[in-house]
This record gives structure tokens, C-alpha cells and sequence, in this order.
């Protein structure tokens, strides 16, 4: 048995939204209870699809306090940067040579990003999931809390890593850095965990306010789509009053909001910020109009998120204090996996 460690990362790319908050933030300061977490601000990831960036290191403070504000604790568990543990890349490039064409060409995510111009995309773009399965295994951890649309990346972190650990086998059992666990019925000698992952509660995959097929993202050009962490009260309110409905009101039970793509979104986002399901949202406000329910939903919003977005500016007005914590989160980090790293290369033969 592999001993639990949660791991996640966000990019310090644009605004963080909603979707990020519920389908992500949320759910690791929830996982700091009882558990060993790291949290990174996964910048390397952000050169994958645009080289400069000007605004790197207010994006990257920026996370990191939305992390902070939102929760976790940067001293019991482990806030960094991934560009300051060289360790990701080194293990990347194992990671590259593990991964196989075929798998990385699956990827649904590539393909939307990369858009109609596929031979125009970054190599970095195309092997991110590489990359991400060694943000994750550098730690050799085994949970990995994030939204819906990660999941297939997922599913490849455990293909590599299934994968090293039967073609490294007999090295793997030489050295004695390996770890007993069943995958499936069949026992083996692993060096690398089969990664879980932890995708869940009312909210995985949080839809635009403007267009109930698409999900919340930080790239939709329309700024009415989403509500941002640094979103004022009046802003969150004229979204949620602007948000696309259909004619009817509120159901009163779950089966109503089959093909309703907007109401779903909004009840779904209502149950996430209430803690609790959807089924209990809508024993409330089944048979209200959207007249009603939104206002509802207008001031649950601001009631947790104004304090989030009041200490986000606190944390990021003090910018050493804030440097200061990603230093001192990077060391740890470091020196963990420089342990996992100094095992690998003995296994590997370097
Ligand atoms: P984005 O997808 O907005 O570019 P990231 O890739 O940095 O942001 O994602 C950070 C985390 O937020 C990931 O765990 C991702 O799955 C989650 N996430 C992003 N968008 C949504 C959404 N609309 N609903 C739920 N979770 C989301
Ligand atoms: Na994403």
C-alpha cells in the first residue's frame, strides 16, 4: 500500500472562476483534514499555450492566495510553484518516453485547444498529460482532486505509470523502492501508485452562464460567462440576474432538470455553494420561478465568496509575504522529490 498523498495544481493563467472554485479549490481545502496534501501553481503548464507572459508572477501570486484565502494551510501542508522543482521536467521527459503516441493522440483536450490549426500547437501543448502525470508521481501520490474535464488525463497518468511499472519490473524489485499493491486481482511490485481520481460533489463540471453546453472557462471571450474569484458584489449579482434560463421555473425534483441544461447549471451551482445536493436545492425552491431563485442564489454566492475575494486582495497586496510562503513550500516540495528522482535514476541506470 502506497501511503495517501493528495496532490492538485492550477495554472496561473487568466481569471480564476467558479469552476475552479467549486470543482477544485473547494474540494482541497475540504481534503487538508487528515491528510498530507500538495497544492501547486502549475506554471510550467501555462507556456504550453502562449510562450510570454508578461503578468507570470502577479498570475502565480495570485493563485497561490486564492489557495490560501480559500482555506489551506500553507504550513501543514505544501504551497509551491512547479518551475521551482526542476524534478517535474526531469521526470516529464521519463514520462515522454513511457507515453505512446497513440495514447497522447486520444487526448480530448488537445484537440480543443490546439483548435483547426493542429500543426500550429506547441509540442507542449500536445505532451501537457505528460507533464501533469509527473507533477502528480514525483510525489507518488495517490489522490487527485479536480473537475470533470481532467479526468481522462487521469486515465493516462495511470496508463504511464502502469507501464513503468512493468517494464521497470525487475529493477523496480533490485533496488527495493518498490511497493506491494493489487491493481485490479492481479499483486504487483510498484514503484508508481494507480492515482485516483477525486471528482465529485454537486459541481464537477461547472457550464457557462451564457451557454449551458459549454463549461465555465477562463478562456470564453465573454466575460458574462463566468463569475471570477476577484468578481465585486455588483458583478457577481448583474451575472447570475443576466444567466440564461429557459421559460420555466424550478422543478422539484432532479428528473426536471433532464434536458435543461442552464437550470441544472444554476441549482447545481446553488447545491456546491450550500453544501448540499440537489435534491435538497430544489425540496426548496421546486415550483419558484427564476425570479426568485436567483436573487437566492445572488446572495449565497456573495456570502461565501466576498470573504475569499477580500482576503485574496489582503494577500496579494503583500507580495513578499506571499513570495515567501512559495519559497519556502518550493524547498519542501523539492526535497521530496528529489527523493523519488534519486530512487528513479537508480532504477533506470543512470
Ligand atoms: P481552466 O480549465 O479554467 O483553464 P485549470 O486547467 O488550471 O483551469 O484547472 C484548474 C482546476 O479547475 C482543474 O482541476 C479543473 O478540472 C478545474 N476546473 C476548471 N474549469 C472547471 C469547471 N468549469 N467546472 C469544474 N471544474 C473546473
Ligand atoms: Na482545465
Amino acid at each position: 500500500e502506497f501511503k495517501k498523498l493528495v496532490f492538485s495544481g492550477v495554472q496561473p493563467t487568466g481569471n480564476l472562476h467558479l469552476g475552479n472554485y467549486l470543482g477544485a479549490i473547494r474540494r482541497f481545502v475540504a481534503l487538508q483534514e487528515g491528510n498530507d496534501c500538495i497544492y501547486c501553481v502549475v506554471d510550467m503548464h501555462a507556456l504550453t499555450a502562449q510562450l510570454v507572459h508578461e503578468d507570470m508572477p502577479s498570475q502565480t501570486r495570485s493563485i497561490a492566495a486564492a489557495f490560501i484565502a480559500a482555506g489551506i494551510d500553507p504550513e501543514k501542508h505544501i504551497v509551491f510553484n512547479q518551475s521551482a522543482v526542476p524534478q517535474h521536467a526531469e521526470l516529464a521527459w521519463i514520462f515522454n518516453c513511457v507515453a505512446r503516441i497513440g495514447w497522447m493522440n486520444r487526448m480530448t483536450q488537445f484537440k480543443d485547444k490546439a483548435g483547426k490549426d493542429r500543426e500550429q500547437a506547441s509540442l507542449g501543448l500536445y505532451a501537457y498529460p505528460s507533464l501533469m502525470a509527473a507533477d502528480i508521481l514525483v510525489y507518488r501520490a495517490t489522490h487527485v482532486p479536480v473537475g470533470e474535464d481532467q479526468k481522462q488525463h487521469l486515465e493516462l497518468a495511470r496508463d504511464i505509470a502502469m507501464k513503468f511499472n512493468l517494464d521497470y519490473a525487475e529493477h523496480i524489485g533490485r533496488t527495493g523502492y518498490g511497493v506491494d499493491i493489487t491493481v485490479g486481482d492481479e499483486p504487483v511490485h510498484a514503484y508508481f501508485p494507480m492515482v485516483e481520481p477525486l471528482i465529485g460533489g454537486p459541481a464537477p463540471r461547472v457550464m457557462s452562464l451564457r451557454d449551458g453546453t459549454k463549461k465555465m472557462s477562463k478562456s470564453d471571450p465573454s466575460d458574462l460567462s463566468r463569475i471570477n474569484l476577484m468578481d465585486d458584489e455588483d458583478a457577481i449579482s448583474k451575472k447570475i440576474r443576466k444567466a440564461k434560463t429557459d421559460p420555466d421555473g424550478l422543478p422539484s425534483d432532479v428528473d426536471g432538470l433532464q434536458g435543461r441544461p442552464e437550470a441544472d447549471n444554476l441549482v447545481a451551482i446553488y447545491a456546491a455553494l450550500a453544501d448540499k445536493s440537489k435534491s435538497e436545492v430544489l425540496a426548496e425552491f421546486g415550483g419558484q420561478q427564476f425570479s426568485v431563485f436567483k436573487p437566492a442564489l445572488v446572495d449565497l454566492a456573495i456570502h461565501v465568496l466576498a470573504p475569499i475575494t477580500g482576503e485574496m486582495r489582503r494577500l496579494m497586496d503583500d507580495t513578499s509575504h506571499i513570495d515567501a510562503i512559495l519559497r519556502k513550500g518550493s524547498e519542501r516540495a523539492r526535497a521530496r522529490a528529489e527523493v523519488t528522482m534519486n530512487q528513479l535514476r537508480d532504477v533506470i541506470g543512470f
